[in-house]
């Protein structure tokens, strides 16, 4: 699996990946910021008849496409106990989400991958990041976010509120071997959901 070191390229921890997203480049004049769609998924969150309404399946997520604000792409989705999303980032979206019932588990990468011309990458010690996010609690993400979500449950569902801006054009999906992250397809929305 490990590919010789020198041509792997090195993915190297970016200084703030908290920094505050300005809502991207390509944005309209309608555009949502994320601090608006962070009170979208919050609010939403909150709103328990539409939470209820949401089918839930043992056997795997389930999901309502939802209208998110100023053309933003927005989803409830029902994660089953142990399920998980792998690997991905949302290429140029920036986009935040909340747990609206049980808890889920994101891990995340503090790095910014390059964009196209690699097949693998050795990530560098330190860029692991780790949050809990128990029912209402919920985080914004800017562009090229890298991450995995988990509801870590043996018992319990969970559900939460997403939403991105601009909406999806593609996910690029990982494996991940200790620290090489492997790209193993790209995908449309239409695919992910
Ligand atoms: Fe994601």
């Amino acid at each position: 699996m490990s590919s010789p070191r020198s041509a792997v390229p090195t993915a190297a921890a970016v200084p703030s990946p908290s920094a505050p997203v300005t809502g991207g480049s390509a944005t309209s004049p309608t555009a949502p910021t994320v601090a608006e769609l962070m009170d979208f998924v919050r609010s939403t969150a909150r709103d328990e008849a539409l939470i209820a309404s949401l089918p839930l399946d043992p056997e795997g997520r389930t999901w309502i496409r939802l209208d998110g604000p100023g053309g933003s792409e927005a989803w409830l989705i029902g994660w089953p106990p142990g399920t998980g999303t792998g690997w991905h980032d949302h290429a140029d979206s920036f986009g935040a989400f909340t747990t609206a019932a049980g808890a889920l588990k994101e891990h995340s990468l503090a790095v910014r991958l390059p964009t196209d011309g690699w097949k693998t990458l050795e990530l560098t010690d330190g860029v692991d990041r780790s949050r809990e996010l128990a029912t209402g609690q919920g985080r914004a993400f800017g562009q090229n976010h890298v991450h995995e979500v988990l509801n870590e449950s043996e018992v319990a569902h969970a559900v939460s509120v997403h939403a991105y801006y601009p909406p999806l054009p593609r996910i690029r999906r990982f494996s991940r071997t200790g620290a090489v992250l492997r790209l193993e397809q790209t995908e449309r929305p239409e695919d992910w959901q």
